[in-house]
This record gives C-alpha cells, sequence and structure tokens, in this order.
C-alpha cells in the first residue's frame, strides 16, 4: 500500500545565531567519567545479556549507548511496537549500575516503512533513488519519514523518560551520513528555503550573480537543486544548497529533539556529530541545539600521525561545546573496517588516543561497539569485546583503561585553557572547495592541520572559533584559510586587532562574501586595510615547480633561512605593512611574501604563501613573541595535555608518542614526570 503523496509543509527555521552565552556546567549527572560503548544487543540471545552486564562491570563500563538501530525491533509494523526485550535490557543495565544512552533509532527506517512508503528514500545528486539494506536516512523532507521519526521517539520517550537508568537521548546517528537528497520533496523545501533566504526573486538573482552565464530566474518555478550540469555549477547555488541541506538536515533533529524535551524535560540530548569525517554539517549551528555535545572519531590508517588529527579533532569538539565537557560517543579499540587498508592499533595506542581526548575536555570515551558482531557489514570492526575474547590484549586494555578512568575521575568538570585560537568555518571551507578555484591543491583543511600542527609542535593549547564570534579572549588568534569573510567576521577581526590583538592571517583569505562574491575594492578587500597590503594577483605555481621566500635584512632573527613554497604565491603590493620576506624567485621575485602591519593596539601578519612546518616556526615565533606566549621546554611528540579545576587543581594528561622514555617538567609547574616509550599518564597536580 502506498499513501498518497502529500505535500511538504516545510519551513526551515534560521540557523541559530553564532556566540550564544555559554551555558551551566553539565556533566551527565554522573559522578565519574563516562566509559563503555554502543551496545547492539539485538544481535545477542538473553544469555549473551547476561554475560555483556558482567564482562562490562570488570571492565568498569558504566555507560551504553542502545538501540541505535533498532526501530525494526522496536515498531514490528507501523504503530505496533514491542518493548518487551528493551525493558528487559533497561533493568539488566539498571541492576549493573550501567547508565543508559538511550538512541532515537531514526538512522536506519524499518523495512516495512521503505515498502510502506517507497516515495521516502533518499535521492542522490544523479537522481539515483537510494534503496533499503542498509542504514541512513529517508529525505529529510518526505512526510511520511518526518512523521514515523516523531512517533518511534514519542513511544521512546514516554516509555522510558523518566527509568533511572536514563542518563541522556542519543537523537539518531551521525546526521549528515547522508548529507543531501534530491526527491521532490527536498527540492520544493529548497525553493520555499530560498523565498524564505531571500523574499524577492530580484534579491536572489543579484545575491547568486545569475546576470553571469544568463541564468536570470523570471519565475520561482525555474529555480532548481544543483542538479547535473554540462558545466560547472553557479557557486552561490551551490553554497546555498549546502546551508539548505544543513537546515534541513538539523531541522530534522530539532525536532525529535523538542519530543524528547517535551516529554522528559530533565534528561539531556545530544546527537552524535562526525566532526572529522563529515565536512558538510555547520557543527557551529549544530552545536547550539544539543545540550551536550558529543563526537564521534576514527584515524586515518594512512596517516602514521594521525594522532596530530585526533588532537586537531578534539579540540575543535571542546570549541563547539564553548570549553564545557563533551563525550567521545564512538573511536575504536583497534581497527576499523571501512577504510582501504584497516591498521590495528598497536599496543598502548587506544589509551593514549583516548586520554588525548579527555586531556582535551572529553568527560566520557566511548567506542563503537560493546561486542565484536558475527555478522553484518561491520564483523571485522574492532570493538571491546573482540571475536578473541577475554584472553586477548584488546580486551586487556580496555579493562585496564577503564580502571586508569576510574581513579581520573575528579577530572570531571575541570576546563582547558588556550590562549591560541584558529578561525574555522564551515561555510568558508565549503565554498573554498567548489571547482574552479585558482588551485585546487589549496585546500582549507590541508593549510589548517598545517597550521594547527605547528601549535601542537609548539605544545600550544588550541580553540577554535568562529570569525565572528568574540576573539577577546586569545592573545594570538591565526586565519590559515578564511576565503569567505563576512562583513561581519571582518569587521570583527578589525576590531580584535585593533583593541590589541594579534592576527595571523594565511593565503587566498577575505577573498569573497557570504555569496561567494569578490568585493568591490580588489581581491583582499575584506581585509587589505587591517593588513596594509593588497593582493593584486594569484600565482600558483605549476605542479612540477618550487619557489624559495627569503627574510628582509633585520626583519627577522633568522638570519638567510629560506622558506620553500610548494603550491602558492601571490603578488602582494604593501600600502601601510612592513614586508618581512620576498620571495627570491618563482613567478614573482622580488615581491612581498610575509608581511606585519600594526593597527591600533594589534598587529597583523599576512602570509601569502603556503609555508611548511619549519617555515611557519619562523613566522610564528614572531607572533609569539608579540603576544607573550611561550614555548615549553617539553620533547618532540610527547604531549602534556592540562585542565584546570576550578579550585585550581591541575588535572594533567602525559602522552609519549614517541619510542624512548622523557623526563620532563610540567609547564606552569616545578613537577618533574617520566614517561616511559608510547605510555600515558594521567597526574593530579595542586599547588
Ligand atoms: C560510525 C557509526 C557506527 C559505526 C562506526 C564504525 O561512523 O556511527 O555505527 O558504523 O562508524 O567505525
Amino acid at each position: 500500500m502506498t499513501r498518497e503523496r502529500s505535500q511538504s509543509s516545510f519551513q526551515v527555521t534560521a540557523s541559530s545565531p553564532r556566540d550564544k552565552a555559554p551555558r551551566p556546567r553539565w556533566i551527565l549527572g554522573m559522578d565519574s567519567i563516562a566509559y563503555g560503548g554502543d551496545y547492539n544487543p539485538d544481535q545477542w540471545s538473553r544469555e549473551v545479556w547476561r554475560e555483556d552486564v558482567a564482562l562490562m562491570r570488570e571492565a568498569g563500563v558504566n555507560f551504553v549507548s542502545l538501540g541505535i538501530f533498532s526501530w525494526a525491533h522496536l515498531e514490528i509494523s507501523e504503530g505496533q511496537f514491542d518493548f518487551s526485550w528493551m525493558d528487559e535490557l533497561f533493568e539488566l543495565l539498571h541492576e549493573g549500575g550501567i547508565r543508559i544512552d538511550l538512541a532515537t533509532p531514526t538512522a536506519a527506517p524499518p523495512a516495512w516503512f521503505f515498502r510502506t512508503y517507497p516515495e521516502a528514500r533518499a535521492v542522490a545528486r544523479d537522481l539515483t533513488v537510494l534503496g533499503p539494506g542498509s542504514r541512513g536516512m529517508a529525505s529529510p523532507h518526505a512526510p511520511a519519514y518526518r512523521e514515523a521519526c516523531l512517533r518511534i521517539t514519542r513511544a521512546l520517550a514516554e516509555r522510558y523518560g523518566n527509568h533511572p537508568a536514563l542518563a541522556l537521548w542519543h537523537v539518531h546517528n551521525e546526521y549528515g551520513g547522508v548529507p543531501e537528497s534530491f526527491s521532490e520533496y527536498d527540492q520544493e523545501a529548497f525553493r520555499a528555503w530560498l523565498q524564505q533566504r531571500y523574499g524577492e526573486l530580484e534579491a536572489l538573482n543579484a545575491a547568486w550573480g545569475t546576470a553571469f552565464w544568463g541564468q536570470t530566474f523570471r519565475h520561482w518555478e525555474e529555480v532548481h537543486a544543483p542538479l547535473p550540469t554540462a558545466s560547472v555549477r553557479n557557486p552561490a547555488l551551490e553554497l546555498d544548497w549546502k546551508r539548505f541541506s544543513n537546515d534541513s538536515i538539523l531541522d530534522c533533529y530539532r525536532a525529535e529533539r523538542d519530543v524528547l524535551h517535551e516529554i522528559s524535560p530533565h534528561v539531556p540530548v545530544t546527537t552524535n556529530f562526525m566532526s572529522h569525517t563529515c565536512p558538510d554539517m555547520d557543527l557551529w549551528t549544530w552545536a547550539d541545539e544539543v545540550d551536550i555535545v558529543s563526537d564521534d572519531h576514527y584515524l586515518r590508517a594512512d596517516d602514521p600521525r594521525a594522532f596530530v588529527e585526533l588532537a586537531l579533532n578534539a579540540d575543535l569538539v571542546r570549541s563547539l561545546s564553548r570549553g564545557r565537557p563533551w563525550i567521545l560517543m564512538e573511536h575504536s579499540t583497534s581497527g576499523v573496517n571501512w577504510q582501504p587498508r584497516n591498521v590495528a592499533k598497536q599496543p598502548g595506542e587506544m589509551a593514549r588516543n583516548s586520554l588525548s581526548h579527555l586531556g582535551r575536555g572529553a568527560d566520557a570515551i566511548a567506542f563503537f561497539q560493546w561486542r565484536a558482531s558475527r555478522r553484518g557489514a561491520e564483523k571485522f570492526h574492532s570493538a571491546m569485546v573482540p571475536h578473541a575474547g577475554t584472553g586477548s590484549r584488546v580486551w586487556r586494555e580496555v579493562c585496564e583503561l577503564g580502571a586508569q578512568l576510574s581513579t581520573f575521575s575528579a577530572v570531571t568538570g575541570s576546563r582547558v585553557r588556550a590562549d591560541v585560537a584558529i578561525l574555522w568555518d564551515w561555510e568558508s571551507q565549503w565554498a573554498q572547495d567548489l571547482p574552479w578555484r585558482p588551485s585546487a591543491d589549496l585546500g582549507h583543511r590541508v593549510q589548517t592541520n598545517t597550521w594547527y600542527e605547528r601549535l601542537w609542535r609548539d605544545h600550544q593549547a588550541v580553540d577554535f572559533v568562529h570569525p565572528e564570534a568574540d576573539l577577546s579572549a586569545y592573545r594570538l588568534v591565526l586565519a590559515p584559510a578564511s576565503y569567505l569573510l563576512t562583513d561581519t567576521a571582518a569587521g570583527n577581526l578589525e576590531r580584535y586587532v585593533k583593541a590589541g590583538g594579534n592576527l595571523v592571517v594565511g593565503p587566498f583569505s577575505g577573498i569573497v562574501d557570504e555569496n561567494d562574491a569578490v568585493r568591490e575594492g580588489g581581491l583582499n578587500a575584506a581585509l587589505s586595510e587591517l593588513l596594509g597590503v593588497q593582493v593584486h594577483e594569484f600565482c600558483p605555481l605549476r605542479q612540477e615547480d618550487s619557489a624559495r621566500i627569503t627574510w628582509d635584512a633585520g626583519s627577522s632573527d633568522v638570519g638567510t633561512q629560506e622558506l620553500p613554497v610548494a603550491v602558492w604565491c601571490e603578488e602582494l603590493v604593501t600600502t601601510t605593512a612592513t614586508v618581512l620576506a620576498r620571495y627570491a624567485d618563482g613567478p614573482r621575485p622580488g615581491a612581498p611574501a610575509i608581511t606585519e602591519h600594526t593597527h591600533g593596539s594589534g598587529k597583523a601578519w599576512y602570509v601569502g604563501s603556503d609555508l611548511d612546518l619549519d617555515g611557519l616556526a619562523t613566522v610564528f615565533r614572531g607572533a609569539y613573541a608579540a603576544a607573550g606566549i611561550g614555548v615549553p621546554d617539553l620533547p618532540a611528540d610527547v604531549e602534556v595535555l592540562q585542565r584546570h579545576g576550578e579550585d585550581g587543581t591541575r588535572y594533567v594528561v602525559l602522552l609519549n608518542h614517541t619510542d624512548q622514555a622523557h623526563t620532563l617538567t610540567i609547564p606552569g609547574t616545578d613537577h618533574e614526570a617520566t614517561i616511559e616509550a608510547g605510555e600515558s599518564q594521567t597526574l593530579v597536580v595542586t599547588d
């Protein structure tokens, strides 16, 4: 039976304003670090459930995410529920002292749903209809999907909303896994969204620059989603489609959350972000909508130094949480199963990964998944209870980590302090990564990763901030890749520097406004006054070429050190800035490459090239000095992370990523510690 397709009555509410006041401290209502993982008991017998709870207790597990993909077992046909098995699990877990993070299972609609409502399926850009037989949501605008999501959410909230074991609601799973859909419902909703955003068609034509290539719209019906085209699509259309898709999926989350808030108002609500693997959701807009931020993180097996990207991600997630404790909802005990080669973790690596998140503000450490599946798509993914069972190294390390976390519980609620911030804006990333840029090799993410790694090697605690957010708490702000800057953001940076801040701006920054339009007044008009420099031309290098930058005499303490450039040069013309370094060769020999500018009481540097880690070291040295930031004397690839309690206690995490022992002094204290090769340690330091 197929129901008549009803019209989409969808209205997207605008994304939340940035920079809301911080919410009060909140940590799951638990008095210890939460430790556990995704628990998918639907695939096991009752005997296994009992063994699970016993093993959870042995490992120190006190928190599980339940029922993430259980819709088919909870609503066995439309409107007909079977909660008996879940009732039993609630009691078992409760008796075992294990708190429950109960999911709404809307990331995996049941087979009956797709049979009844085939029109609700998500549609790919090439108009392929995505079938059932896997997981992944339906079209976010399909009325049948939205209704069904609210029905199961309401039923779960009414049944378990007051259960004493319930600690948290886990809405859906990894929204953004299906980041866009092109069903007729979605396309129609896109038009409604645009009407809401622009009001008049003329405003849309102006914003999108449709006069170019003769794309002017005369009727709203002519406006379409970015379907396949003969040549490259209008970038402003692409950008609005990204915003619309983000808002659409966020609206699905909000609808479920509102039901949960209504029925169980005392239980906080989250949804697990995938800040690392999904660039499609603007998580600044999401972070304002959850009661606590949670995130999933998996190492990239092809990166032997993946612990640096892990650190970046954990710092980003803490920043999304505005410094408040957050939940690492998923990571892996060892290898995953969805990369081309899935590298098993080395002994000790799981603990180092976990404590890196903890040292960066996580108050909960959880894994996908509790027990390794014997069947299905993820049977080769590692788990807390691996196929090899409790005699294995993985199990031993799971138990050791549980014990270590239980001795460090006082850390919960404490905060990380950072003097340095990096600007981070998903919209700018979306825009910069669109096709037909001067160079596809000057990627937003690569550029940001390199600048972050320089700070990481200099042992700096780092926050990420939206370019429109308050920057006054930071001594130094870096803008490695701010291709798209709104007028508000540009004004914010200007005010920050004028008031005494220190800002380092990377290449290809301040180029376009929110509609991907170059401003009047030149390529970097948004920043040229602040930087005292104008960009006259982009001059990317041929793949096989390179260039060198040399320091102007007296501009640096580095003498004649040369900085290599691999991808990108710009033709810079200084107005009021001082030239620190110039191109020695390449497309514009002799032209300025790095500049410094005093603006009001602060300073702004411009780096017009893709410097490597050594090159950045030299530039940042000057910025650290101006900002009064010290570089602690610590061994390379050893991390000393600190969280601060309200009473002045320091909670210290030491991570040794090298194969030798090191003795060091913990910065800010006179406490000495020795850390063995590959080890991770937790320490409580009181004055
Ligand atoms: C996550 C997902 C989990 C599991 C895991 C495997 O993205 O939320 O359900 O699939 O990946 O690494």
